[in-house]
């Protein structure tokens, strides 16, 4: 299995409505935070996260988080 791509360096915080989403967790997808199954042959498959109320959701873009799919700011200890 392969390393996960830094998607981005910031979480991509939304407001997000009741329901079910993929979290990219390969960092390829050209929908991110959400897997649009450029993950194929990677290894790697999404991260399935149902919300059950509407929420501000801060979804982790580094892929690096210990808290995944959110961000716990594992961004900032990046190398840069
Ligand atoms: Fe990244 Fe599906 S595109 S997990």
């Amino acid at each position: 299995m392969s390393e996960p791509k830094i998607a981005s360096r910031t979480p991509y915080v939304i407001d997000c409505a009741p329901g079910t989403y993929a979290w990219c967790s390969c960092g390829h997808s050209k929908k991110q935070p959400y897997c649009d199954g450029s993950h194929a042959g990677t290894g790697m498959v999404p991260k399935i996260e149902k919300l059950d109320a509407a929420r501000k959701v801060a979804w982790c873009g580094c892929k690096k988080s210990c808290n995944k799919p959110f961000c716990d700011g594992a961004q900032s200890k990046l190398p840069s």
